[in-house]
């Protein structure tokens, strides 16, 4: 079964100790305003039994989240198969939906759309889907703030009543808006994320220069990172794993900032730039390549022309 990592949470199988939290938070009126009503301890239980069985069958599912050293349990975020014909033309039948739920002291950190944007990741990556779509009430303005969030967008003429709250006459949670994203799309976005990631990079290096702490740099690396330099100043240099990529900075600490020029994607969630001392920016150094995952930046290489 799949596990996913990123910098403040993870998404894991169901353990039966989830279960007391998710009852509580399924009990509570705020979690559950946009559904029919809150689900009591039966309710509950069958729900995370449902969700967690498919999850160990598929090996993908609506994951149990946990805050690693804060909260052991605080939700569910994922992706779902929904069971019912959603009456709208998509490019998948059935369609991929990313959903999640929390309990209310997880709220508003951004939460959610963190783990949401490393479950479309894998949904786009791993499962190889061509859209993941979400739905959810008009007036479930934080649902559809995290859907905006992830770059999904909807269309009125997506909107639809959906057919078991309509069966069922929950009139009040019939009416749906849809919001999609397709593979491209997201592959584009994951392209400027890259970028970002590039650019920020810089911006904590040259923090490091400058003040000489080398900590916010250091914490955006994964543990398992890779610093390469090739070339002409450097020779070839090789070092794995952030602790030690913290000793060779703290040895030899590098004492020009850096600019970089229009970052180009090099697939694969990583990114290459060319790059110059701050002091001399038309004088270019080479390239600066960045690869990036859910634990932070796994890869950095940097060479000289
Ligand atoms: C929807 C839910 C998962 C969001 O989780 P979260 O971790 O708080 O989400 P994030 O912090 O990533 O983003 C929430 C966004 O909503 C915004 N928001 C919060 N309250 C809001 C409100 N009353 N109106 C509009 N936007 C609001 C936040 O400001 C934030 O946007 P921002 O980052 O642009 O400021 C959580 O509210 C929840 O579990 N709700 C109940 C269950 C539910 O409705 N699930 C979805 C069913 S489709």
């Amino acid at each position: 079964m799949v596990t996913l990592l990123t910098e403040r949470t993870e998404l894991r199988a169901w353990r039966p100790s989830d279960r007391d939290a998710f009852a509580a938070l399924n009990a509570d009126p705020a979690v559950m305003e946009h559904f029919p009503s809150p689900l009591d301890r039966v309710q509950s239980d069958d729900f995370a039994d449902r969700i967690s069985s498919g999850l160990e069958k598929r090996g993908w599912g609506l994951w149990a989240m946990e805050l690693p050293g804060r909260f052991e349990f605080v939700g569910f975020v994922g992706l779902n198969e929904p069971g019912f014909d959603v009456p709208v033309d998509l490019a998948e039948t059935p369609p991929l939906e990313v959903g999640w739920r929390l309990g209310q002291a997880a709220w508003n950190q951004g939460l959610a759309s963190e783990a949401a944007l490393e479950v479309l990741r894998f949904a786009f990556a791993e499962l190889g889907r061509r859209e993941v779509v979400s739905f959810t009430t008009p007036g479930n303005d934080r649902s559809r703030r995290v859907m905006e969030k992830l770059g999904l967008h909807t269309d009125p003429r997506d909107d639809f009543d959906h057919p078991h709250m309509a069966e069922l006459g929950h009139d009040r949670v019939t009416r749906h808006v849809l919001y999609r994203i397709g593979a491209a799309e997201h592959a584009a976005q994951e392209h400027d994320t890259a970028r970002r990631q590039l650019r920020d990079h810089v911006g904590r290096f040259n923090l490091g220069v400058r003040s000489g702490d080398w900590s916010a740099m250091l914490r955006s690396l994964a543990p398992d990172a890779v610093f390469t330099a090739v070339g002409a100043a450097a020779g070839v240099l090789r070092v794995e794993g952030r602790d030690a990529i913290g000793v060779a900075y703290a040895a030899d600490p590098p004492s020009d900032e850096i600019v970089v020029f229009d970052p180009v994607g090099d697939g694969d969630h990583g990114v290459v730039a060319r790059w110059s001392d701050a002091c001399r920016p038309e004088r270019v150094l080479g390239d600066l390549c960045l690869h990036a995952g859910p634990a932070g930046i796994t890869a950095l290489a940097v060479t000289f022309d």
